[in-house]
């Protein structure tokens, strides 16, 4: 694909993004959309001055996307704020938004490219990522929530400052329930803004590794513990050891089950939208789990989020693993408890950081990094599997 010249910053004229209220059970997602470009099976080391051949070339929409297409699949009605421009990146996403059947209320159509794109250059042992977006202007957080007042606001990163927490306020006021992802961005406990935007969310749900630089803990139990003292309900994603999470005394863990690994991107978003689905019914916490390492781990078996589970599959999923575990003496980890601290702490050994994408602390929702500014990352990848990198990075 040929590289199109910069373009202009984004003028304010875009089109859409109408509001309205929605129905009982609806989620408002706010973020951008990502295409990514994965390039595979390298014939060489990657340097300046060299061209080197890729045995394989993969194109998914990830981003925003994943949450808003996940929530859909499963029945919610989703209202997706996104931008999206005349470029192909867009128009492919849109295509797939449009696909999945989610509202388009929330989309803005800006008469330039708005493209953003994550292209990862895949080797067994590393990974190099290349991310770039162009710059729009955000819609301000509070009047999004404001004009839509859906049940459930997923943010899928960690953001926090004034405009947020205001908006958190709105939220609050309008009976809006907040989930919020982490994904590797800035931030930390010691920050007072981070502090109290995280006392405004009812779900926070970093990954292990997130959850042991945002709190500086020295292992995911002692995190969680951390974070529940803020936070309603936590959880922590574990990868493929499945995730913990608590809420107030109540704690609960769930292994995930051995399944083929073709790509891991996206699991943490479709780990939040079953979990989400789940809880937005009052189902007990670790109901909730289980839904979420089933979509999660759904999504692992196939090309970004492809393989994300509709409610049929959901349901299906559950009742297979239900008879499985039934089958499987003594698993410990199967358990919701009071005082189950010391079950949820025997879980399986820990993974390295699987996302090297590190953001700024960018604190306002939907803007990008800067005009043009370009996130180079090189990260350790994990073993490989069946065909694609059995735990690659997640690029979302
Ligand atoms: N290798 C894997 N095998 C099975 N399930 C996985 C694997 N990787 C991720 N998952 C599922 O996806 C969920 C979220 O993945 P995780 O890697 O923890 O989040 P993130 O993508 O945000 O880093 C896990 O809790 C698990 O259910
Ligand atoms: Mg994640």
């Amino acid at each position: 694909m040929t590289h199109e010249p910069r373009p202009p910053q984004v003028p304010a004229e875009a089109e859409g993004g109408g509001g309205g209220h929605m129905t009982r059970g609806s989620v408002l997602v706010v973020g951008a959309y990502s295409v990514d470009l994965v390039l595979r099976e390298l014939a060489g080391p990657v340097a300046f001055g060299a061209e080197v051949w890729a045995g394989d070339l993969g194109m998914v929409p990830g981003g925003a996307f994943t949450p808003a297409m996940g929530l859909r699949r499963l029945g919610r009605e989703v209202v997706w704020a996104a931008d999206f421009g005349t470029d192909v990146f867009s128009q492919e996403v849109l295509a797939a938004a449009r696909a999945e059947g989610i509202d388009e209320r929330g989309f803005r159509h800006h008469p330039g490219p708005v493209r953003n794109v994550t292209v990862a250059l895949s080797q067994p042992q590393d990974r190099a990522m290349i991310a770039y977006e162009d710059p729009v202007t955000a819609r301000p957080l509070a009047e999004l929530i404001d004009a839509f007042r859906p049940a459930a606001l997923m943010l899928p990163f960690l953001q926090y400052g004034p405009g947020v927490s205001a908006a958190l306020d709105v939220a609050s006021r309008c009976g809006t329930r907040v989930f919020m992802d982490c994904q590797d961005y800035a931030g930390h406990l010691g920050m007072p803004e981070v502090r109290e935007v995280l006392a405004k969310v009812d779900v926070f749900a970093p990954n292990e590794p997130e959850a042991l630089r945002i709190t500086g803990a020295a292992d995911a139990q002692e995190a969680l513990d951390v974070l529940a003292a803020l936070v309603p309900t936590v959880i922590v994603k574990r990868g493929s050891a499945g995730a913990i999470a608590a809420a107030g005394s109540v704690r609960a863990a769930r292994t995930a089950p051995r399944v083929p690994v073709v790509d891991t991107t996206g699991a943490g978003d479709c780990f939040n939208v079953g979990f989400l689905h789940r809880w937005l019914d009052d189902a007990p916490l670790a109901d909730c789990l289980s839904a979420g390492i089933a979509c999660g781990t759904a999504s692992v078996t196939g090309p970004g989020s492809s393989t994300a589970l509709d409610a049929s599959g959901l349901r299906a999923w559950l009742q297979r693993r239900e008879t499985e575990t039934e089958t499987e003496m003594g698993r410990e980890t199967e358990t919701e408890t009071e005082t189950g601290r010391e079950t949820a702490g025997r879980l399986p050994g820990d993974e390295g950081p699987r996302d090297g994408r590190r953001r700024d602390g960018d604190a306002t929702p939907g803007t990008s990094p800067g005009p043009g500014k370009i996130v180079v990352a090189a990260v350790p990848d994990v073993s490989g599997a069946a065909h694609g990198r059995e735990g690659r990075p997640a690029l979302d």
